[in-house]
């Protein structure tokens, strides 16, 4: 089945993916497009509604990116949200001056809302704006709809063209009536039915799946997180046996993470699944070894060698499973973005492994989708709300060199200290935490005699993608808890210190 769709123009704004996800949260599949792109692919596309996002520039310079205004002449509802707004302003004859200091406005802002149907319902009058230039006349055939202390037109509508323009960000929280806006431009001007659901996905994909891999054979890396997870077990859905499932255990994992997998796939999923125990391989690749890019490169590396090793013995697959997100196809086709990623794709799989197609099943999906398909699929929550993990695990939370013993203690410590954290009820509310076992021993003393143990380092992060984060604000007495039980129950631990960096100027990873 092919569901309603609305396009997201991408001109480069900051929010571009959370309008994008708050589209999908109405209930309505929606794709980024680039502003580049053609009209005539757009019209193909058959979208239900356009929304323009923001961006970084002034609509009335040559250079800025433009759309032809045929747009708006396609008869499918558009709204502009901020530089979207501003353009079609710009474009349809309106005036977007220059703005300065006086006219800038920043943050939250109070509006007067007149009448509009994509303001039925609202109650409240603040948003959030983010901008400098301004809209000072609406064009011929627009209706102002909003006003702000500096904004003469802090919206616009043209209801007979189905075409409307805010100013301030409603997909912003701080915007407090903004998801009332998108739903009644979704559900009054496109009309939508919502039928973008949780339940409709699995089903769709299951067929399509179904159709396109037949009887033939499919192969999975399963690392563990939530989205080779899900991607996992959707494939199980659909193609039962002919999904078999490599998961790697490099000696690197938390504590009782390779026996969790084994348990959730080859028990409670009944899937086929090959656990291929390398730790003694990757450690002695690993000795001697303390240059971090030199630890990634090795455990990416020899991770791809076990890898071919045993998808040869399995002789050929025709399908390879990938837990793609619509998040890694959006920065990887769109922005710079992709760049800032490239060192993450350590434990990514060989580029010339003999099979006949990748298959992606959760591509189109944002990640809080992907967790609810997870859980519609009855995979456990504590797997579905695990902090993101990376590739070459403790390989990198152990600083300087690796070694068994040093892995160890780094595992108990990391798991007193997520369960200090799950008690408190402050593990979901976090984005990462985790311990770190820098190459430091210090003295102390413990029960009168002189100890000179490891130092232990641990760190939490409040993010919403992992690429800028601020330190978490534990509260004390949880923070004397964790301390207090990894000195009293890791053995070789006798100290304990808190990262109050934030990204930047540091990064998350100690490494
Ligand atoms: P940094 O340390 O760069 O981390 O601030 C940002 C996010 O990426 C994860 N990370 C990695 N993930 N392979 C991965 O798969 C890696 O080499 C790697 N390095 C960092 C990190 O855990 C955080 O979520």
């Amino acid at each position: 089945m092919k569901h309603e769709l609305v396009l997201v123009i991408d001109f480069g704004g900051q929010y571009n993916q959370l309008i994008a996800r708050r589209v999908r949260e109405n209930n309505v599949y929606c794709e980024i497009l680039p502003y580049t792109t053609e009209i005539e692919k757009i019209k193909v596309k058959n979208p239900k509604g356009i929304i323009f996002t923001g961006g970084p520039n002034s609509a009335y310079l040559e250079e800025s990116p433009k759309m032809s205004k045929e747009i708006f002449e396609i008869g499918v509802p558009i709204l502009g949200i901020c530089y979207g707004d501003q353009l079609m302003a710009h474009l349809l004859g309106g005036k977007v001056q220059k703005g300065d200091n006086q006219t800038r406005e920043y943050g939250k802002t109070k509006i007067d809302y007149k009448e509009s149907p994509i303001f039925e319902g609202v109650t409240t009058n603040q948003v959030w704006m983010s901008h400098t230039d301004y809209i000072s006349e609406a064009p011929a055939g627009f209706e102002v709809t909003a006003t702000t202390a500096n904004c003469p037109v802090a919206a616009m509508h043209n209801v007979e063209k189905k075409l409307y323009g805010v100013q301030f960000h409603p997909e912003v929280e701080h915007s407090l009536d903004g998801d009332k806006i998108l739903r009644n431009f979704l559900y009054k001007i496109c009309e939508v039915s919502g039928d973008w659901t949780t339940s409709s996905f699995i089903d769709d994909k299951i067929a399509e799946i179904k159709a396109k891999v037949g009887d033939k054979k499919a192969l999975c890396a399963l690392s563990g997180g939530v989205d080779s997870s899900v991607a996992a077990v959707l494939m199980h859905r659909a193609i039962g046996d002919n999904l078999t499932c490599i998961f790697v255990d490099h000696g690197l994992l938390r504590k009782n993470e390779g026996r969790d997998v084994e348990n959730i796939f080859r028990e409670k999923f009944s899937m086929n699944l090959i656990k291929v125990d390398a730790e003694d391989r990757f450690l002695g690749k690993l000795k001697g070894v303390t240059e971090p890019e030199a630890k990634r490169k090795i455990i990416g590396e020899e991770f791809i060698r076990v890898f071919e090793e045993e998808s040869h013995k399995l002789g050929r697959m025709e399908f390879l499973v990938q837990g793609t997100i619509y998040p890694d196809v959006v920065e990887s086709g769109l922005g710079d973005s992709a760049t800032i990623k490239s060192h993450h794709n350590v434990g990514g799989l060989p580029e010339d492994v003999d099979f006949q197609e990748i298959i992606e099943p959760l591509r189109e999906l944002f990640k809080d989708e992907v967790r609810n398909i997870g859980l519609e699929l009855g995979i456990e929550e504590n797997l579905i709300f695990r902090h993101p993990f990376p590739g070459p695990g403790l390989g990198i939370r152990v600083i300087g060199e690796v070694t068994k013993e040093k892995c160890d203690i780094l595992r108990e410590a990391d798991a007193v200290y997520m369960d200090e954290l799950r008690k408190a009820g402050l593990y979901k509310e976090i984005w990462q935490a985790f311990a770190t076992l820098p190459d430091v021993k210090t003295v102390g003393v413990m029960g009168d005699e002189r100890t000179y143990a490891h130092l232990v380092g641990i760190r939490a992060v409040a993010s919403s993608d992992g690429m800028t984060s601020d330190w978490y604000k534990i509260p004390y007495e949880v923070l004397e808890r964790i301390s207090n039980r990894i000195i009293n129950e890791c053995e070789g631990v006798n100290r304990v210190v808190y990262d109050i960096t934030s990204k930047p100027p540091g990064t998350i990873e100690w490494e």
